[in-house]
């Protein structure tokens, strides 16, 4: 079968990244052990994942023309990634996420400000039309103004285009975005805010799976953290559990998982050939530290496949 290309459609950020023997509490301040800046946002991670794991590839955000917008530009650049689909804001400045990271736990906590990617307009998803229609994947998240999101979805769904939505960071979704989405990969806990089942075994993650197909969704994804992925289709549902690595910095593993996932499915996998394969992005990026930079190549996950059977 022949590749089916992706559009990433999401934010970029740059990540500042510290990291400190403890999280800070409100009035606290924590001496840091390192401080490392570089490319984030979920749908940038997401777009360099796919791209990493082999994927053909357009990447739809939305910068500004400012010192942290050329951190987006210079990583495209590096990748090979078409930048011909970045939007440029004259009102606001690229976004920042404040990452920390206790270097005991691996647990983080982040700040994000979307600044220019949440500017996204309907003329920009407009002059997409045609890259979106000859994609076979639209990949999206929930980092960028929701209005784009919906208007790009349902741009998609009129084509035919397989929707996936990962639905972070988590909000309410309408049920008019949800009905054309057709693969939906929340987390455990944003599978629980969106469909009020709490996911603590595998019983009730059918129960969320449920809910979803009930909005209209084919195919639901639930990532389960170190305990696997959930996978739920109409013909079988279960849990893939995952190989157990050193964890060091959890932060973009969800963004590996979607990325890798999107790449796999878009070579004619089927979801769970593909869930096992972003199973092993996500599992390799937490054993390196940052987001965008920890997204592993193909031959790094093919490696680490042969290895964890
Ligand atoms: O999912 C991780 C990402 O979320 C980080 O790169 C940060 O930018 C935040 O938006």
């Amino acid at each position: 079968m022949k590749q089916q290309h992706i559009t990433v459609f999401g934010s970029f950020v740059v990540d500042l990244m510290s990291r400190a023997p403890h999280l800070p509490v409100p009035g606290e301040t924590v001496k840091g052990s390192m401080f490392r800046i570089g490319p984030g946002g979920k749908g940038f991670n997401q777009g360099v994942a796919a791209k990493k794991a082999g994927a053909d590839v357009t990447m739809v955000t939305k910068i500004r023309r400012d010192t942290f917008g050329n951190i987006a530009l210079n990583t495209m650049k590096e990748l090979n990634m078409d930048a011909s689909h970045v939007f440029f804001s004259e009102k606001s400045e690229t976004g920042a996420a404040l990452i920390m990271v206790d270097e005991n736990t691996s647990q983080n906590a982040i700040m994000v400000t979307l600044g220019a990617c949440s500017e996204i307009t309907e003329e920009d998803v407009d002059s997409i039309e045609e890259t979106v229609k000859n994609s076979g994947y639209l990949l999206t998240q929930l980092e960028t103004n929701v209005d784009a999101v919906e208007r790009v979805v349902d741009m998609a769904h009129r084509y035919g285009v397989t929707v996936v939505l990962n639905t972070a960071p988590v909000q309410p979704i309408s049920d008019e975005l949800l009905k054309k989405v057709d693969i939906i990969t929340p987390n455990e806990v944003e599978a629980e805010i969106l469909t009020g089942i709490k996911v603590d075994n595998e019983g009730n993650a059918q129960k969320a799976a449920e809910y979803f197909f009930g909005k209209g969704i084919k195919t639901v994804v639930i990532t389960l953290g170190k305990r696997g992925v959930f996978v739920s289709t109409a013909q079988k549902h279960g849990i893939l559990p995952v190989p157990k690595v050193d964890v060091l910095d959890t932060t973009g593993a969800g963004d590996a998982f979607n990325g890798a996932l999107v790449a796999s499915l878009a070579e004619g996998k089927d979801i769970w050939e593909a869930c096992v394969f972003a199973n092993a992005a996500a599992s390799i990026s937490v054993t390196r530290l940052g987001t965008t930079p920890a997204m592993p190549v193909r031959s790094e996950i093919d490696r680490f496949l042969s290895e964890h059977k």
